[in-house]
């Protein structure tokens, strides 16, 4: 705090020296000001014109159907013909279907094809890590689903970080970022990596100053920051900037999202049908996807164009059935909802939990709240991630224990690893009652036996889904069926 007040005393002083110096392009004859690294005033000599920035918009068939249903693909520069911005050109983003809600953009952080190009740009250089080794795309490759094959992060110098990486894949929807939800925003989290030692610092010197002189040292860098924040680089803008780019990172279109599409096609034409997807659905869709050669939907589901009628009809019936699932025996939709299907909030599922107990580096969620607002429901509690990328982004949870998706089911048809602070949700809290019941009235518990407790008492008796073997395997094909088209080349190429 202290040493903001001080740089906002001198702020006006070094301005003032930095517009006198830098008021036409920058040269590289001086070097240029090794001060106000984090933050400084905009100067609107600097600034592209508001009326010469190309806004970047989404639209969603959700939203605007007409509007939608025009764009012929995903990135689409167009000049607006209508309203009071006719003339000027404007880059309209089509979401994938199924995304229906627009991400949320930060008041101060208005999306622009400027700000896009120049986060781009910093999202693959290594110039933000300490030995311009590592680049966001090192930990987050397109090719990797924009996250990284390995069960935890190799960093600087081959440091291993403790975490998986999560997918920078429709990120741009998280209430919260983080497995343990730290940061509030992708601004917020952009700036994370570079100071952190198991990523891309490398201990010595001052993570981001030092990041904020390297990137001044270039003079494309330079004018561009100028041109987009009315600034020389900063650690506000680079952060802004990168997070302009990762909230165009969008993934949808799933053979679930085409199969929903389809429901209602049907229900307008048959006047007797009912508002629910259904096996025929899924094979209109996947027929549909055969003849458009829609190799990575297919691929997903281990079908190739070639595949056979009884082959479509008999994984149209298992997504059919693990979507069934999904919604209701299994219980997965108690906290994977919505269109991410997320909750954006955390829970303990007992991930890294050994022999019932939890190690300090396990702990979550409750870390990241403040003091004072430490709440024991969260300890060991991770953040409930989207399921629109999973065949990309293996191995999964926050530590990458589990390697495949069939082990994922299995740990949830056993109810999750038992430990004192299980998820409400994980439990057979209806069990539990009982229990408790029958120790009140002195009778003796005949359900199956209790050997863990949380710290109030209560018993923890998870909840085991008793899933058959037919129904695990439609689980897994309805977690395939939610893979996503890939991340549009305008976005995903270097
Ligand atoms: C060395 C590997 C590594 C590098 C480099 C790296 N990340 Fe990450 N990233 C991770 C890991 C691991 C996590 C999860 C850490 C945690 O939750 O504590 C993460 C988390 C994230 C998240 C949060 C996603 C979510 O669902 O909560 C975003 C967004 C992200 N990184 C973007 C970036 C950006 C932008 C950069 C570059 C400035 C970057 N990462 C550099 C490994 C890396
Ligand atoms: C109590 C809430 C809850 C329920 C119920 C639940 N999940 Fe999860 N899910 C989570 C959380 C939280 C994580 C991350 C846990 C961690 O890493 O510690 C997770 C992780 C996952 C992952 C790994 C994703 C990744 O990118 O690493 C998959 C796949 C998954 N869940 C699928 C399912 C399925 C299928 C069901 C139903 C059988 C289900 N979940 C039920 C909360 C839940």
């Amino acid at each position: 705090m202290q040493s903001r007040c001080l740089q906002f005393a001198g702020l006006f002083g070094v301005i003032g020296l930095a517009i006198a110096t830098w008021s036409t392009s920058p040269s590289q004859a001086e070097p240029l000001p090794e001060k106000d690294l984090d933050w400084m005033v905009p100067n609107s000599g600097w600034m592209t014109k508001e009326s010469d920035r190309i806004p970047i918009v989404f639209v969603s068939r959700a939203t605007a159907k007409a509007d939608w249903e025009k764009l012929p693909k995903y990135w689409n520069e167009v000049t607006e013909t209508t309203g009071a911005n006719a003339g000027r050109k404007v880059v309209k983003v089509k979401l994938p279907l199924g995304l229906g809600v627009l991400p949320p953009v930060p008041a101060e952080n208005p999306m622009t094809l400027g700000k896009w190009k120049l986060g781009k740009q910093l999202y693959y250089d290594m110039v933000l890590s300490s030995n311009n080794t590592v680049s966001c795309a090192s930990c987050h490759a397109p090719e990797t689903g924009f996250a990284e094959p390995l069960k935890t992060s190799t960093g600087i110098f081959g440091k291993k970080g403790g975490m998986n990486a999560p997918t920078v894949m429709n990120s741009a929807y998280n209430s919260k970022q983080f497995w343990d939800g730290r940061a509030a925003s992708l601004e917020e989290q952009a700036q994370g990596p570079p100071g952190n030692p198991s990523e891309m610092f490398s201990g010595t010197g001052a993570a981001w100053p030092d990041a904020i002189k390297r990137i001044r040292k270039n003079p494309e860098y330079v004018a561009a920051f100028r041109a987009e924040f009315g600034t020389l680089p900063t650690r506000d803008a680079a952060a802004k900037a990168i997070a302009v780019y990762e909230r165009t990172v969008l993934i949808g279109n799933s053979i679930y999202d085409r199969a929903d599409l389809a429901m209602r096609v049907r229900v307008e034409e048959e006047e007797s049908a009912k508002l629910a997807v259904i096996a025929k659905d899924y094979e209109t869709v996947l027929k549909d996807a055969i003849s458009k050669k829609d190799d990575s939907a297919l691929s997903a589901l281990g079908l190739t164009a070639q595949a056979k009628p009884a082959e479509i009809s008999t994984i149209a019936k298992q997504i059919s059935e693990g979507r069934e699932l999904f919604f209701g025996k299994a219980r997965c939709s108690l906290c994977h909802v919505g269109e991410s299907f997320t909750d954006y909030d955390f829970h303990n599922l007992g991930i890294g939990a050994k022999d019932g107990k939890l190690t300090e580096d396990q702990y979550g969620r409750v870390d990241a709240l403040p003091t004072g607002h430490k709440n024991d429901s969260m300890i060991g509690s991770f953040k409930t991630p989207p399921l629109r990328g999973l065949v990309s982004t293996a191995p999964y949870m926050h530590d990458g224990s589990e390697s495949t998706l069939e082990a994922v089911i299995e740990l949830y048809d056993r109810g999750g690893n038992i430990n004192p602070f299980l998820d409400s949700k994980m439990r057979d809290t209806n069990a539990e009652d009982e229990y408790l019941k029958a120790k009140a009235e002195g009778k003796e518990w005949k359900g199956e036996p209790v050997s863990m407790f949380s710290p109030n008492g209560r018993p923890v008796i998870p909840f085991k889904l008793k899933l058959t073997t037919a129904e695990k395997a439609a689980l897994v094909v309805f977690l395939k069926a939610l893979q996503s088209d890939p991340v549009d080349p305008v976005v995903a190429s270097h």
